[in-house]
């Protein structure tokens, strides 16, 4: 076993170094602040492993992601969800007997206690779907205390896997004012989430192939990408030893923000904003590229992927297949692939190694399916969860798991006295409590 040395004031430390299946290096630290007094700094973790693991692996140098060692690309070409989400949460693909008990069960638990459909009547109509399927994920130990049972720990993910996808397609219905549709048990996962999207009592609703491939095929592609801001929230909430809803409810607040799940919306906005203004996207680049601007290319750029995102190839892909098929035109998709071919091209995006990421033409796609805006990084969502729900499993199944508690620098002020009121002076920030 290879080791590392380090010197500190003067003083050798060895530490071991340990080596994963793909050949990754890692210097163990776990001894480092018994032994030296000192810990390491790494604001945004970018140089930290905080786990072991056994689920995905990225190799974001040549833009490689596998899910428990298989490809990407064969995973969108051959499977469907369900079984992905078996892959991930349980290390192996389903046998035929085990897939269909699976499938039955994801069916079986999809629909809701009467009393938690009435939760939905009482969100207000300016209700983002994110603030109500994170809600009601975490309402679900509410009802299901048994989440707490160890033993039932089979029955709670399958609650959850079923039921998220009702709760984001009844936060839809309740949006547009329309009654909600059940589940059905003759539907794939993809078919009946667009059923329940889609269905109305008016019209026999039939789901479109092409459209029921294209959402299977978003849903694994957005199912692991290893320890992301929200899976990381789901290790460090769940190592507390937090419920598996509770965990998850705070991996959901966690991808909504606009520099992870919530970009697949920003991109849209973007996009639309550069067609008002003309379809100017050079203007946008320039404006990219001027820190003082504090405008990013949303779609663009990623902590781990120096090169092109394997997700988003997969994705560029099926937006041709899919506007194509459906024969919608969609003035967005010229103005995206505009900005690619000009930031791909240019010495700022270059230097820096930013491509498109999964975000930048998913938006497109779930606007080709009629999915408006405000549930796209719910569709990030529910694609997530087979992922965060394997992350905990495997965080809490592994013997070394300790309670997520990491150390800081401090940088504040020294032992100061405490200053009665009478003797404060105004400070120079106010803080503004006006509604403008
Ligand atoms: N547009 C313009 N400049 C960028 C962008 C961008 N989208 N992304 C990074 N940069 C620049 C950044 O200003 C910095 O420049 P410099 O070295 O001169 O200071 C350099 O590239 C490195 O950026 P960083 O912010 O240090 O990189 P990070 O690893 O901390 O952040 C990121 C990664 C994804 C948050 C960032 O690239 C970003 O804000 N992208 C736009 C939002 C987005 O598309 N997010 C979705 C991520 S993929 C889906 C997911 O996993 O959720």
């Amino acid at each position: 076993m290879s080791t590392a040395k380090l010197i500190l004031d003067g003083k050798e430390h060895e530490f071991p170094v340990i080596v994963g299946t793909e050949q990754e290096t890692a210097i163990d630290i776990t001894t480092l602040r018994q032994r030296t007094g000192a810990i390491t700094l790494d604001p945004g973790y970018a140089n930290t492993g905080s786990c072991v693991s056994s689920i995905t692996f990225i190799d974001g140098e040549t833009g490689i992601l596998r899910y428990r060692g298989i490809p990407i690309e064969d995973l969108c070409a051959s499977a469907k969800f369900p079984e992905v989400c078996y892959l991930l949460i349980y290390g192996h693909l389903p046998n035929s007997e085990e897939g269909a008990e699976w499938r039955r069960q994801l069916t079986l638990n999809s629909f809701l206690h009467q009393s938690m459909i009435n939760f939905f009547d009482h969100f207000p109509v300016t209700a983002h779907p994110m603030a109500i399927l994170s809600a009601m994920v975490a309402t679900l130990s509410a009802f299901y205390p048994d989440v707490m049972d160890d033993k039932k720990i089979d029955l709670s993910i399958v609650r959850l896997l079923a039921k998220a996808k009702t709760f984001a397609a009844y936060s839809f219905k309740k949006s547009i004012g329309e009654p909600a549709v059940y589940p059905r048990t003759d539907h794939s996962y993809a078919a009946n989430f667009l059923r329940m999207m889609f269905a109305t009592p008016a019209e026999f609703y039939e789901v479109s192939p092409v459209l029921e491939n294209a959402l299977n095929m978003l849903l694994i592609v957005h199912a692991d990408h290893e320890q992301n801001c929200s899976t990381s929230t789901v290790r460090m909430v769940g190592s507390s030893l937090s419920n598996l809803y509770s965990s998850i409810s705070a991996a959901i607040s966690a991808l909504w923000g606009p520099l992870h799940g919530g970009a697949n919306e920003a991109v849209i906005n973007m996009l639309q904003a550069i067609h008002r203004d003309g379809g100017n996207y050079r203007k946008y680049v320039d404006m990219a590229k001027k820190k003082d601007s504090g405008f990013r290319l949303m779609g663009f750029g990623h902590r781990v992927y120096k090169n092109y995102d394997p997700r988003a190839t997969i994705l560029k892909r099926e937006v041709d297949l899919v506007l194509g098929a459906l024969g919608v035109t969609d003035p967005l998709v010229d103005i995206a692939k505009n900005l690619e071919d000009i930031a791909l091209k240019d010495d700022f995006f270059v230097e820096r190694k930013l491509y498109p990421n999964v975000d930048f033409y998913s938006g497109i796609l779930y606007r080709a399916m009629g999915i408006p805006m405000e549930m796209f990084t719910a569709m990030f969502a529910l694609g997530r969860l087979p992922g965060w729900i394997a992350h905990w499993k495997e965080m809490r199944e592994d013997p070394a798991t300790r309670i997520h508690r990491p150390r800081q620098v401090y940088v504040g002020p020294n032992k100061t006295a405490f200053t009665p009121l009478e003797k404060r002076e105004r400070s120079a920030y106010q803080p503004k409590f006006t509604k403008e």
